[in-house]
């Protein structure tokens, strides 16, 4: 969604503006600009498409106006008008510029009043509106800091703003209401805001995270806060975020999504890491907290959950059901937020999301806090909306992750479902101990196992590569799995759409002819998710009735599976290696680097935007 930057103090605010719009390029966006100050008069430079159109403007300006102390910056993710340079923020108001994130609902009505007062808004976004009613509230007298607070009680529905005025320099006012915003002093004297803290990190790791209803005003001297209700100031305390800034770097990788892959086996560490007491030598030892608390209490898990990280819920079931013996449903936030769900007496509500920012996810745990249901997540990042939002969290440590297709995230995601999997079958006492001890033994081998056939020059990456450009020019691709390769069934195609733009569905294997086999002829592509498991002979049998039907095949199973190569037109080996005493809850840890680099490298065969595919935003903060 939309990215905010914003700057006041001793360094150059057109570099940390640009730079920051960098650092948020991933959530997506179609259009940018920026605001600064020269000879307190507002300069804006804005353009459709890409930041570097902006920064082509910027050469016009000599290096000494470019020295500004103070400007503000945006990246727009297009919903109230087309993503074109007019429709581009910021936003002028006579003296009043402004960046917006999310959405002003009754902006139809606002629209209209203002222009009955002789206002003539030039775009078609409901952002620009508000700095007309801001205009309005200066030129009553007030100062801008109240003129915000006055003007944003006008507004209906979730977003943040940031606002600066000619009559006031050197002062950024930022409000937070839903959509989310850090803030950061600088320790060269100044302050920064933005939409989240990764343009920030490249000046300090310490950050404020604005809750609902804050208002925050940077100046050279620094930051203060104040409640948007009342006006008074309030304290905030700031989190120390141990996100390097290495790790947002590319580090010779051709795309952050291909680096992030790589990764997977040290995200799958820091989360063992932050899940577990370590010192502690029996299975499953969770560090006390008052996330496990609440979920130990629980009759029956809710997760709710949009794109991947349902996936990861839908995993998660499968496994909680298995182990813990739990009942557990699996709810997509956009419809379970509008459906009026009946949960039993002792259900706790769960909400999945790597972002902490998903508006519909968001959305649930409000609802449902309300109602009395306890209320959880489960989230990467430090401090995000919904570590406020929901009673208690459980944090996975993948670290940064830039590319738009969610990968480290999803694989320590799935790491928090098995080990809550396991320590509930503990404590509920559903499963014998031995085979909860040799889980547990499984999932602490599991990083290594994984490093050992993740590497760019594996022979698992060159065999993907192989089949990726061996089915390149395929028409469309069903992605089919029976049990717990049934959730990466439905990733492996979220993740083929979502960068390479390829038609794909994930669907149960057994549920194929029962429609989407009519669709089956040889430029269609059948990708069988068949590893050593208890549905690997059922998943086989679907297989034969599509390939009788003429699909082309590509088999993904164990490297001693000869049987199913022999099936297979084209081939992917897991390494058994290791792997081969797994339980198999724990395949699909190694199925997952096989999907996503499937889709990445069929991604850059294409050449698509693998980090910043089309239409699509990091965080979704709008529903
Ligand atoms: O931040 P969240 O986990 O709540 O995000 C949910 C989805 O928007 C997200 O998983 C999306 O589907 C990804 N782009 C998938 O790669």
């Amino acid at each position: 969604m939309c990215g905010i930057v914003g700057y006041v103090g001793n360094r150059s605010a057109v570099d940390i503006l640009i730079k920051g719009l960098t650092r948020l390029e991933y959530r997506g966006y179609d259009s940018a600009g920026v605001a600064f100050f020269k000879n307190n008069r507002v300069e804006i430079k804005k353009s459709e498409g890409k930041l570097e159109n902006v920064e082509k403007l910027l050469r016009t300006f000599s290096a000494e106006s470019l020295a500004s102390h103070c400007g503000i910056g945006h990246t727009r993710w297009a919903t109230h008008g087309k993503p074109t340079t007019q429709n581009a923020h910021p936003h002028r108001a006579g003296h009043v510029v402004l960046v917006h994130n999310g959405i002003i609902e009754n902006y139809q009505d606002i629209k209209k009043e203002l222009i009955s007062r002789g206002h003539l808004p030039i775009s078609e976004t409901d952002s620009e509106l508000f700095g007309f009613l801001v205009l309005e509230e200066m030129d009553r007298g007030l100062g801008l800091v109240e003129a915000v607070r006055k003007s944003f009680a006008k507004l209906q529905g979730q977003c943040s703003v940031v606002v600066i005025s000619e009559k006031e320099p050197d002062r950024v006012v930022g409000v937070r209401n839903g959509s989310p915003m850090v803030a950061a002093e600088d320790p060269e004297g100044g302050g920064l805001l933005a939409s989240d803290a990764q343009p920030i990190l490249d000046i300090t790791r310490d950050v404020y995270f604005l809750e609902h209803g804050d208002m925050v005003v940077a100046e050279k001297t620094g930051l203060k806060f104040f409640s948007l209700e009342t006006g008074k100031q309030v304290q905030r305390k700031s989190t120390h975020l141990d996100w390097s800034v290495e790790k947002m770097e590319k580090q010779g990788y051709a795309h952050f999504m291909l680096k992030e892959i790589y990764e997977q086996p040290t995200a799958l560490i820091d989360t063992l890491n932050s899940f577990l007491d370590r010192a502690k030598t029996e299975a499953f030892p969770f560090m006390p907290q008052p996330a496990v608390e609440i979920i130990r209490q629980a009759k029956e898990i809710t997760l709710v959950a949009c794109g991947t990280s349902w996936h990861a819920a839908l995993l998660g079931k499968y496994w909680l059901e298995k182990w813990a013996r739990i009942p557990v449903n699996v709810e997509l936030a956009s419809e379970f937020r509008y459906r009026n769900p009946v949960l039993n007496p002792g259900a706790v509500l769960l909400g999945v999301t790597q972002s902490g920012e998903t508006a519909d996810t968001l959305a649930v745990i409000r609802d449902m806090r309300k109602t009395g249901v306890p209320t959880l997540g489960i989230t990467n990042v430090r401090g995000s909306t919904i570590s406020r939002e929901a009673d208690s969290v459980f944090y996975t440590s993948a670290g940064p992750e830039i590319g738009v297709a969610a990968t480290k995230t999803f694989m320590t995601q799935m790491l928090g479902f098995l080990l809550l999997t396991g320590y509930l079958a503990k404590i509920r006492g559903v499963a014998p101990p031995e085979k909860i001890t040799a889980l547990f033994d499984d999932v602490i081998r599991l990083p290594h196992v994984l490093s050992s056939c993740l590497s760019p020059d594996s022979t698992l990456n060159l065999e993907i590569q192989k089949c990726a450009k061996a089915l390149s020019r395929a028409k469309g691709f069903f992605f089919i799995g029976r049990g717990f390769s049934y959730p990466l069934a439905l990733e492996g195609a979220l993740k083929l759409k979502e960068i390479a733009y390829i038609h794909a569905e994930g669907y149960a294997a057994g549920e194929l002819k029962h429609g989407p086999i009519a669709m089956i002829d040889e430029q269609m592509v059948l990708v069988v998710l068949a590893p050593r498991d208890s549905w690997r002979d059922k998943t086989i049998s679907n297989l034969e009735e599509v390939k009788a039907r003429g699909a082309t095949i590509l088999g993904i199973g164990a490297d001693s599976d000869i049987q199913l190569k022999s099936l297979c037109h084209e081939w992917i080996p897991i390494p058994e290696g290791d792997a081969k005493k797994f339980d198999e809850s724990l395949l699909p840890f190694l199925l997952t680097p096989v999907i996503q680099l499937l889709s990445y490298h069929l991604a850059v065969l294409k050449g698509t935007d693998v980090d910043k595919p089309r239409n699509l935003a990091k965080s979704v903060t709008v529903e």
